[in-house]
């Protein structure tokens, strides 16, 4: 099912080689920070190449609850009139994140330091996902959370009406609760500190300073330890927000895999903490090339070129890259059934509390599609068939999860019997130009 509608199955179907330009929509991760800092200054902050998808825009609605005035221009430009650090105003009613565990985290951060109390909810994935990550670090400023059991949505956070900085070792690899915590260290006085063993996307902190806050990152023996002094007054700014490289995944992968393909996706963020996946499937001999590299709005961009790779071969992914692909891992998997060879996945368990158990949801579809497929708690393993050789043929189930119905959608591009989803509502989260510009470069998506 759909979080918001009735369940949309989805075919794809073999096509012929994938040629064009694919414009994918902008960056999740940097949608949902503009609008969230961009209620966090005085002033108007613009923001363009916004990501239109249902979990930004459920963020969007939320910074108008807490008392941002947030228009989108008809040329699709965003405004952003925000309350100031401090600033938000106690919502009348619940706030709804939808799908999105980045949306409703961050934003718990950023009023848990408000003297005010609102309460979240989401949809079915979200109400299983764990909150606890971000409220316990959060009770160290002296916010109160009451949720369900397990630390889970619906959930009711208490801001502090006197909060204090904190120090915080993030225990998990997730920039969600780094964001967090430094979104709530805005509003403490002093400086709060949050270190990281493992780096993860760095988006809050480079946005942090474009918006002018004193921050400051340090690479020691404890890992990266980042400094934030509280209490600034952010500045309003003017925001190009690049091509998002998660969504970029899905045309690369597809023409890395179907014969004949030669695709060009611009403007992509090539961020260090984001670029996992590309590094990837170059040592798997996929042809990817980087053209016109460049920075733009404080991040490296390039152009990528993606062709049809006919010696693709098996790898071994090192813990140490995860962070920087975590999102990416089912559309690697995909990719790895058309090598030839295992390619391994080793610390990855975050992947089993994503929008879905990514490691279960893609096991199970691949194994009924015709693949092999072995898993551990924080590993799993794909044995690559090579070109021509996937059977294909399941329904495979998205699990409320876009980055899964996504990811089957390419699979069935180039195995022998066409792939299912059960539900494509979720691709709408974060990618809802999917399957028209999957089908401009030659794709055969059905809705069934
Ligand atoms: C995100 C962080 C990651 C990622 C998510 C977006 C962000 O989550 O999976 O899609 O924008 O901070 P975690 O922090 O849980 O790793």
């Amino acid at each position: 099912m759909s979080g918001h509608g009735t369940p949309i199955p989805m075919s794809s179907h073999a096509c012929g080689p994938l040629k064009g330009e694919a414009h994918v929509p902008g960056d999740k991760s940097i949608s949902h920070r503009s609008l969230i800092l961009g209620a966090m200054c005085v002033g108007e902050t613009v923001v363009t190449g916004l990501l239109e998808g249902d979990d930004v825009l459920d963020t969007a609605k939320a910074m108008r609850s807490f008392g941002a005035e947030v228009a989108r221009d008809e040329d699709g430009t965003w405004r952003v009139r925000g309350v100031g650090v401090g600033g938000f105003a106690e919502p009348d009613h619940v706030i709804d994140c939808g799908n999105s565990g980045t949306g409703v985290r961050l934003i718990m951060g950023a009023m848990a330091t408000c003297p005010i109390t609102a309460t979240f909810t989401g949809d079915a994935s979200l109400n299983k996902r764990p909150m606890a990550r971000v409220t316990d670090p959060l009770a160290l400023f002296g916010t109160r959370a009451v949720g369900r059991s397990g630390g889970r949505l619906p959930m009711t956070i208490v801001g502090a009406v006197d909060p204090v900085p904190v120090r915080y070792v993030v225990p998990v690899p997730s920039a969600q609760v780094k964001s967090a915590v430094l979104l709530a260290g805005l509003n403490a006085p002093g400086q709060t500190v949050v270190i990281e063993q493992e780096a993860t996307r760095d988006h809050t902190e480079r946005m942090l300073a474009g918006f002018g806050a004193e921050i400051s990152t340090e690479v020691t023996d404890e890992g990266r330890v980042i400094t934030l002094t509280g209490q600034p007054e952010l500045q309003a700014q003017t925001i190009l927000v690049p091509r998002d490289p998660s969504s970029a995944a899905f045309p690369v992968c597809a023409a890395i895999i179907v014969p004949g393909s030669d695709v060009l996706v611009p403007n992509i963020g090539l961020n260090d903490t984001r670029a996992g996946l590309f590094t990837t499937l170059r040592e798997m001999g996929a042809d990817l090339t980087y053209e016109n590299p460049r920075e733009e709005g404080g991040e490296p961009v390039a152009d990528l070129r993606a062709r049809f790779s006919a010696d693709l071969h098996g790898t071994e992914v090192p813990p140490e890259r995860a962070a920087s692909m975590i999102d990416e891992y089912p559309a690697l998997s995909v990719v790895a059934a058309f090598a030839k060879g295992d390619t391994v996945m080793r610390g990855v368990k975050e992947l089993r509390v994503k929008e879905s158990d990514r490691i279960d949801a893609m096991a199970t579809g691949l194994r009924a599609g015709g693949v092999t497929v072995e898993d551990g708690p924080d590993w799993w393993m794909v044995k690559g068939l090579g070109h021509g050789n996937v059977p294909g043929g399941q329904v495979a189930q998205s699990h409320l999860d876009h980055r899964i119905a996504m990811s089957f959608m390419v699979m069935g591009m180039a195995t022998q019997q066409p792939v299912r989803v059960d539900d494509g509502g979720p691709i709408a989260t974060s990618f809802p130009i999917f399957e028209g510009l999957m089908g401009g470069l030659g794709a055969d998506i059905r809705r069934d």
